[in-house]
């Protein structure tokens, strides 16, 4: 951490200088408010949960390290056996990967080049949320190796869309280090969604043969997993969640309904994890690991920091299609359209006020 390093040494310069206490003093409260930064934002509870992320979590275990352990199991072969089977299904030079039409491949060399510059320090070249800043990170970056990811408009089983990456990478995710990357043009941002999705496809393939391995106790047909996977992204099973209605007016009404559902333990449920006022404080906040293993918060949603972006069709997809590998489940039918939109405008009108 370099930068706090400037205002005290800027500090101790000019006190040499007379008559320069008050700029001193103004370099003294810059450099405790860069300190004490990071703490306000934890107080937000928008980026930070308390918990361990420094190593990765049981269910996090590096790919090679869980390969190791099956081999000291089982005996030797597995690895030879998954690293040929990934070459022949799911490498960049892979006739039948081709043939799926499951990866734009006109796209892969500038993906490829573009995820080296900007990606690779935090998600890692396997794409497995392991690169070397990492460690330093809360949240971890995601680990695409297992075809999870949160902020989707898709419903629970399915993969997402390429918009959805795609949405992601331009705008990032606010109150994480995960940046924004609207200076990289737009086809560079399609060209990083099509080798994510390769990532995650390659990696999901790998990690299935493991498991399939562990389960079985012997080489799994790689043809079958590969077929598995290859559906799993298929774009006509990806079933999308699309606002059921255009917005409904957002008057003291529907925020008033929109309260009431919010603390409404049968129905809306919010506030058993997000707290009454939803400051991410109800009595099961503490509970929870997310589905990679690592501790997580509801958000403090006065905070009006939102990951999946603020505005009124960022925070219905939120809410009805839910945040994959967490806690916060798809309200897409236990809620109506109707009532997902009060929500909406509720949980607006809680940062509008701060
Ligand atoms: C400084 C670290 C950092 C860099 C650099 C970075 N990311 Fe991330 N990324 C993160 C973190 C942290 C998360 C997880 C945030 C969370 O869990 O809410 C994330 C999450 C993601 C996700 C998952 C979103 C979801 O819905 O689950 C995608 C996709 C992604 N990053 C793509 C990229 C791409 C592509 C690049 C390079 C162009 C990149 N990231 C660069 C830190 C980073
Ligand atoms: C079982 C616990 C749980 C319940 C119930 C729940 N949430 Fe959440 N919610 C979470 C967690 C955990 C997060 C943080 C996810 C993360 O950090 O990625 C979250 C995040 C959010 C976010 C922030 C999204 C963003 O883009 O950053 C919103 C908005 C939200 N919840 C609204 C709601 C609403 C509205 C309801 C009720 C219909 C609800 N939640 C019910 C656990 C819950």
């Amino acid at each position: 951490m370099q930068a706090p390093k400037r205002p005290f040494g800027g500090a101790a310069v000019t006190r040499r200088r007379r008559g320069s206490a008050a700029f001193s003093g103004l370099l003294w409260i810059f450099g405790i408010a860069l300190i004490a930064a990071p703490f306000l934002r934890e107080r937000d509870n928008i980026g930070s949960y308390a918990g361990d992320f420094t190593r990765t979590s049981e269910k996090d275990v590096p790919f090679a390290e869980d390969l190791a352990n099956y081999e000291k199991d089982f005996g030797a072969g597995l690895a030879a056996a998954i690293a040929s089977s990934s070459e022949e299904y799911f490498g960049l030079e892979s006739p039948w990967l081709r043939d799926t039409g499951a990866v734009d491949f006109f796209r892969i060399p500038s993906g490829r080049l573009n995820y080296q510059i900007h990606c690779v320090g935090c998600h890692a070249e396997t794409g497995d949320g392991g690169g070397p800043a990492a460690r330093y990170l809360n949240p971890r970056p995601r680990n695409f190796r297992k075809g999870l990811f949160k902020f989707t408009s898709t419903d629970a089983s399915s993969r997402p869309q390429r918009r959805d990456l795609f949405q992601t990478i331009t705008r990032g995710l606010a109150g994480s280090s995960m940046p924004e990357f609207r200076l990289v043009n737009d086809e560079k941002r399609w060209d990083l969604v099509e080798y994510v999705r390769w990532l995650s496809m390659k990696g999901e393939f790998e990690q299935l043969m493991l498991d399939d391995a562990y389960e079985n106790e012997e080489i799994p047909d790689a043809k079958e997993i590969a077929d598995i996977i290859i559906k799993r992204w298929h774009p006509a099973n990806l079933r999308t969640i699309y606002p059921g209605v255009a917005e409904t007016p957002k008057d003291q009404a529907s925020i008033d309904r929109g309260r009431a559902l919010f603390n409404d333990s049968n129905k809306g449920t919010c506030s058993t994890c997000h707290g009454p006022e939803g400051r991410g404080d109800g009595p099961t906040a503490d509970k929870y690991l997310d589905d990679w293993g690592y501790p997580i918060r509801p958000r403090d949603l006065t905070a009006g920091t939102f990951r999946a972006g603020a505005e009124g069709a960022d925070l219905y997809r939120t809410i009805a299609a839910g945040i994959k590998g967490t806690p916060m489940g798809s309200f897409e039918g236990a809620l109506s359209p109707e009532e997902i939109w009060d929500l909406v405008h509720f949980i607006q009108s809680l940062s509008e006020k701060r």
